[in-house]
């Protein structure tokens, strides 16, 4: 376990040798980022997934680029207008990458609606932004659906809601993902779904403690409990040999005194044996 930790260190600090790419946005197609001052020549990879895909895949005219934009014209879903595409950059020299650093991409602009997740021990919030055409179109009769999900699962419809919402009584310690989606009113429309993003829920500083405490209790407990059995067997043989001894009542009569009433029916007093004297004789 420790040399995993150990490695694992390792690996991460090569990772952050190399300056992550900043201010990543996309436009009008473009995947665009802020380089890092180096004095080296950095290059980059950008990569793309769909939002239902676990799986990276190089975007062909993007691979080891030393400029700061690429053209994300491939990576356009026919039909589906709403659809999302995750994009993220890479930052390399001599062969090591940075961490990258994701955006996500509706038909070439950012997804909307735009919202971040914020997670506090049991719960989550969503915080949206309204400044979207849809909504300055509409006004009022826009609104943000909430899908919610453990991670891994799928994602149900939680809630509408006009502005930023915080979701309570979430399991700590549990990843949950949320996606957005406009709804105008009117005609119960959905329009423009936004990226899934996901958060883990702290554990509360409370329950972290009184776990703890309830570990350390038991384990003294235990402890206590052994070494006390330990110090009996040791340096108390003989009273558990006392205890163990079947129960022995001595009779009541043995205990009393010998004396001339009392005589016990076992021990007799010495007395004068009547002897016959035998006398052999002889006659001539
Ligand atoms: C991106 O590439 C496509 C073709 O793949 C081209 O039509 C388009 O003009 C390019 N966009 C920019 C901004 O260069
Ligand atoms: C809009 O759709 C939701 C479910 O998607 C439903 O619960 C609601 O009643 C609908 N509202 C109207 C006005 O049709």
């Amino acid at each position: 376990m420790f040399w995993v930790f150990l490695i694992f260190q390792a690996f991460t600090q090569a990772l952050s040798k190399v300056p992550p790419p900043q201010n990543i946005y996309v436009a009008n197609w473009l995947l665009i980022w802020t380089e890092q001052t180096e004095d080296r020549e950095l290059f980059y990879t950008v990569q793309s997934r769909s939002i239902l895909d676990n799986n990276w895949k190089d975007i062909p005219a993007c691979v080891q680029i030393a400029l700061n934009f690429c053209n994300v014209t491939s990576t356009k879903i026919h039909g589906n207008h709403a659809g999302c595409v995750m994009l993220r950059v890479q930052a390399e020299r001599d062969g090591l990458t940075s961490i990258p650093v994701e955006a996500c991409s509706s038909q070439g602009e950012p997804c909307t609606p735009q919202f971040s997740l914020t997670a506090r021990p049991g719960s989550l919030t969503v915080h949206l932004s309204g400044d979207h055409s849809l909504a300055q179109e509409y006004g009022a009769h826009v609104k943000h659906r909430i899908y919610l999900g453990k991670k891994g699962e799928s994602l149900k419809e939680h809630s509408d809601a006009a502005s930023s919402l915080t979701i309570k009584e979430l399991e700590e310690g549990q990843q949950y993902c949320a996606k957005v989606q406009y709804v105008t009113l009117l005609s119960n429309d959905t329009e423009l779904s936004s990226c899934i993003q996901c958060e883990s829920i702290p554990f509360s500083a409370g329950s972290k403690e009184k776990k703890i405490t309830a570990g350390v209790f038991t384990i003294l407990l235990i402890v206590i409990l052994i070494v006390g059995i330990v110090y009996i067997c040791i340096f108390h043989r003989r009273t558990i040999k006392h205890w163990m001894q079947p129960p022995c009542e001595i009779p009541v009569v043995f205990l009393q005194p010998i004396s001339g009433k009392h005589k016990s029916p076992l021990i007799s007093s010495p007395v004068d044996e009547q002897c016959d004297v035998l006398s052999i004789i002889e006659s001539e």
